[in-house]
């Protein structure tokens, strides 16, 4: 008999195809809504292998009532969304992506630096809503990014591919992480800092790290008063590092210059967040790694992992 599994959300075809060669597969057929909970918890009792997306919170609770549960295979590098020691303690293998999204999201990442720093959103609005009457000296001027010293927090494989790019615009590249990594230092010429260091010395500050305990409110308003006037802050790692309130304060009262988010702590982010009433923030919808050609890869390989344990194989990428 085949293994049984669940699908969180409509899958390419030929991804649904590669399941369904070894697996019984059910799935959440629609795109644009995640998987109700109560649905999830009547699936969950009865499948071999999860296959989820980051909008799913496999917690403890979840995990308790899934009692044939071998693997759950998670379409994200993050796994903030997964109660990883329940998962331990039940014995149940979770996967996530790392390396297929390594370098689209840093082409992400430089991106909103580069349209937060240029104010390209704010430009492109003004010229469509008429306001573009003349040229003038110091009309929608921003920050220079080239020769500009970059700071990276968390210097995992993104923040190491953030780092080469800015080398191509002559940053001085400072970092920040749990550990130090001198050969990475030495490779892309990069200084380490203390967090604050960091945070005083900056003109662009970019958070790559991922999201845990010790990283949730990891940049407060006491962080962000150390900020120069004219920097700015990027966060496409996991919202919550920053603490949202103290961001908005900042920025509305310009203590920094702008920030860039592509993640927030409630996603999505609610219309009527007060974030969103400010010009210095530029936002988008966590797209970090929404290539085409990414997406199919972490797919991909989010089934490789699930099918892998299914089969008795040790998977890719097993985080425990
Ligand atoms: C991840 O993989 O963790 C990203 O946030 C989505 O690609």
């Amino acid at each position: 008999m085949k293994p049984r599994i669940y699908v969180t959300r409509k899958l390419p075809n030929q991804i649904v195809e590669r399941l369904s060669e070894s697996c019984e597969v059910r799935m959440w057929e629609e795109d644009d809504k995640p998987v109700p909970r109560e649905v999830l918890e009547e699936e969950i009792k009865e499948v071999d292998g999860l296959y989820c997306l980051l909008t799913e919170q496999i917690d403890a609770s979840l995990l308790e009532g899934a009692d044939k549960l071998k693997v759950i295979a998670n379409m994200a590098v993050g796994y903030n969304n997964i109660d990883i020691d329940a998962a331990k303690r039940l014995g149940i293998t979770v996967t996530n992506t790392p390396g297929v999204l390594t370098e689209t999201t840093a082409d992400l990442t430089f991106s909103l630096l580069m349209a937060t720093a240029r104010r390209i959103p704010e430009a492109s609005e003004y010229l469509r809503d008429g306001d573009w009457k003349t040229w003038s000296p110091m009309q929608l001027t921003g920050q220079d990014i080239h020769g500009a010293t970059l700071g990276i927090i968390g210097l995992g494989r993104i923040g190491e591919a953030v780092a080469k790019r800015a080398k191509g615009f002559d940053m001085k590249i400072l970092y920040h992480n749990r550990s130090r990594n001198r050969e990475a230092e030495e490779r892309l010429e990069l200084h380490y800092t203390e967090l604050n260091t960091l945070l005083r010395e900056c003109d662009f500050v970019c958070v790559l790290t991922p999201f845990t305990s010790e990283t949730n409110n990891m940049i407060g308003k006491e962080q962000l008063d150390l900020m120069k006037e004219s920097a700015v802050i990027i966060n496409t790692a996991r919202g919550g590092i920053i603490n949202e309130k103290a961001l908005y304060g900042a920025l509305k009262e310009k203590s920094i210059w702008a920030a860039g988010l592509d993640v927030f702590e409630e996603e999505p982010i609610s219309l009527d967040h007060p974030l969103l009433t400010l010009p210095n923030l530029v936002t988008l919808p966590h797209i970090g790694s929404a290539s085409i050609a990414t997406r199919m890869k972490m797919a991909d390989l989010a089934a490789t992992n699930l099918l892998d344990v299914l089969l008795g194989e040790e998977p890719p990428n097993r985080v425990v």
